[in-house]
């Protein structure tokens, strides 16, 4: 998908680097001649490599897809505590040879945290330069509505994935609309079923996750990678007017989530800065959500920080 211009737009040459862990050299090798003889117009290199210095060399965007999955009988801790030592080397790393304004994109799980764990170890990397995957949420929310609507999904946009990319984060409609031949309409007003719209709707796109992977016996793959260009490509071209998406970022106390947590807002984008959509209403039912994710946030970066001790 970045080597076709997917990610960073028709007109912008691309360097991949890809790096992965020793045991997969050979299928990395294998990957890297795949990309060779596919002739991509925009790819102008591969470097592909077990060296996390050579491979965070000079990049510009760093999308973080590396993590330790949980395996029977392994702690919560347990996992964060691998996590926690992946993100420290591969934040040094970054930290010493990234280039300076290198926009960086968390996507493995816990990814809030890890982002966190990452910004802590790549201290002149600017906090808004750090940020996590809460656009895949984003994007099942708007194709759940679309689906009972039955209405294009690219017609339904402003959802609003609030927190942590998790089964606690809270997908929001409040604000949402639907293009239809009648104008822009609120979904909530489309769907006129709030009791479906405050509970199914809301495991379905919490749970979505874990029901790929009892469909499939893995992580979603293409919907997630289709999910990291979607944010890439928004964050660095700009999002379209009138439109907002999911980030999760830095925390500033917007909507008064404790500052310094990696948060998943709605934001929009422009000459590559994303900024938190301001002034929402928010009413009690969102705001219980919102603080039960942010709860959720708290205890996993006491626990990160529990791992570095
Ligand atoms: C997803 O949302 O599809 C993934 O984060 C699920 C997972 O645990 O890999």
């Amino acid at each position: 998908m970045i080597a076709r211009g997917i990610m960073l737009g028709p007109d912008q040459p691309v360097i991949l680097h890809l790096l992965d862990i020793e045991p997969a050299a050979e299928s990395l090798n294998g990957v890297k001649m795949e990309l060779v003889d596919a002739a991509f117009p925009l790819l102008k290199g591969v470097v592909a490599t077990t060296d996390v210095v050579e491979a965070c060399k000079g990049v510009n965007v760093a999308v973080m897809v590396g993590g330790f999955p949980r395996k029977e009988g392994m702690e919560r801790k347990d996992v964060m505590s691998k996590n926690v030592s992946i993100y420290k080397a591969q934040a040094s790393a970054l930290e010493k040879y990234a280039a300076e304004d290198c926009k960086v994109l968390v996507v493995a799980n816990p990814a809030n945290t890890n982002a966190l764990i990452l910004k802590e170890f790549a201290p002149s990397i600017p906090e808004k330069n750090i940020t996590c995957l809460t656009r895949l949420d984003h994007n099942r929310a708007l194709g759940q509505i679309s689906e009972r609507l039955k209405e294009h999904v690219s017609d339904v946009k402003n959802a609003i994935i609030w927190g942590n990319h998790s089964s606690t984060q809270y997908p929001d409609v409040n604000h949402a609309t639907v293009t239809t031949s009648g104008g822009e309409k609120p979904v909530r007003k489309l769907v006129a079923d709030d009791q479906w719209l405050n509970t199914e709707f809301i495991t379905t796109v919490q749970q979505r996750g874990a029901a790929i992977i009892k469909a499939r016996k893995l992580s979603s793959a293409l919907s997630a990678a289709s999910a990291a260009c979607d944010h890439i490509r928004d964050w660095v071209l700009g999002t379209p007017k009138g439109t907002w998406v999911s980030m999760g970022v830095y925390s500033d106390g917007s909507y008064g989530i404790q500052p310094g947590l990696i948060y998943s807002f709605p934001v929009t984008c422009e000459k590559g800065q994303w900024s938190i959509v301001q002034g929402l209403k928010i009413d009690e039912f969102s705001r219980a959500k919102m603080d039960a994710t942010a709860k959720e946030l708290i205890d996993e970066k006491s626990l990160a920080y529990s791992c570095l001790d």
